[in-house]
């Protein structure tokens, strides 16, 4: 893949951001779906990919746009055939009430690469590249804690985990409390937290718990871009969703699945702040115009980019 199209693929989620901030804290977490989804969808068009969605809005039939199987890029002779996970909208209700750390994510790689997740939940655990090597989803939340913090050369009680906020939680939450580690909980968006796990400067460690199975592959694409470690683990709820899960590919939905099996090979990664959070600051609009704050990262070479883009919407009459 061209490592020009990770700078490409900014645009995308830029203008996916710009659209559903408008929106933020009115309480209509419809609109602000799909006013990302919308804008994600036109932005797409003048991407020189062919490109097919693998994680995205759901199947063709409970999703009118970015459905898993459709055809995205301008997808023109020459353009590289490449599979997408995408998120349009990562945190939803964050976007609807103005919370922290919702974004716009893109991660792609080169055909068969990402694990095809059904939209079930998966129990996962992440952490930054000091730590890499040091989790077994296998383990009590207990030992991976005592694994990461002698990998981080810290105390058990000087790290910061963060956890959705759930009541099936509630049983991990009361472990990793008795460790004497400091829990953070969050209202919504896993993806942001794992990524949070791998820039020191957020001050978060560790990611547990279960969400979003799409969330859990999107989170493995950028984790392995930072050089940080990841696993998951199906969590059906129900028979229907196991045999989902098997139609997709998943034969053994117990397994643990690492980082490169979920996103493997050649991965690319960006992803736009909507409202600001632990690593993103969220759009922020001025006359005439917004400010975006993007980080776009590669497997390959492991770069992080950061981008500041300033957007002038009587240039750019589609973001207005
Ligand atoms: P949406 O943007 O689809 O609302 O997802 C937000 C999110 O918090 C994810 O980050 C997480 O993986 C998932 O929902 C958790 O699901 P649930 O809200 O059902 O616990």
């Amino acid at each position: 893949m061209d490592r020009n199209l990770a700078l490409e693929v900014v645009r995308v989620t830029e203008a996916a951001a710009l659209s559903c901030a408008r929106l933020m804290g009115r309480g209509d977490e419809k609109a602000c779906d799909q006013a990302a989804v919308d804008a994600m969808r036109r932005a797409f068009n003048d991407l020189r990919i062919c490109g097919t969605v693998v994680i995205g809005e759901g199947e063709r039939d409970e999703a009118p746009m970015l459905y898993i199987g459709e055809q995205v890029g301008r997808c023109e002779k020459g353009d590289p055939e490449v599979d997408i996970a995408l998120d349009p909208l990562e945190g939803t209700t964050l976007c609807a009430t103005g919370g922290p750390n919702a974004i716009s994510v893109i991660a792609i790689a080169e055909k068969g690469k990402f694990l095809h997740a059904p939209d079930t939940y998966m129990e996962k655990i992440a952490v930054g590249p000091k730590a890499r090597g040091a989790i077994d989803l296998r383990k009590s939340p207990t030992e991976n804690l005592r694994r990461v913090a002698d990998a981080l050369g810290r105390y058990v009680d000087d790290l910061t985990v963060v956890v959705l906020n759930r009541p099936r939680h509630e049983k991990l939450v009361r472990e990793l409390r008795e460790t004497g580690a400091r829990v953070k909980l969050i209202g919504d968006g896993d993806v942001s937290a794992a990524i949070a796990t791998c820039f020191e400067e957020t001050g978060v460690d560790v990611l547990m718990g279960t969400g979003g199975a799409p969330e859990g592959v999107i989170a493995a694409a950028a984790l392995r871009c930072v050089g940080g470690d990841f696993q998951g683990r199906l969590k059906p709820r129900n028979d229907g969703e196991v045999e989902r899960a098997r139609k997709m590919g998943v034969q053994d939905v117990e397994r643990v699945f690492a980082m490169d099996e979920l996103a493997a090979g050649d991965v690319m990664f960006a992803a736009t702040g909507i409202t600001t959070g632990d690593f993103l600051k969220g759009v922020r609009f001025f006359a005439g115009g917004a400010e975006t704050q993007s980080v776009v990262m590669r497997s390959k070479s492991g770069t992080v980019r950061y981008l500041t883009s300033r957007h002038h919407f009587d240039r750019k009459p589609t973001y207005a």
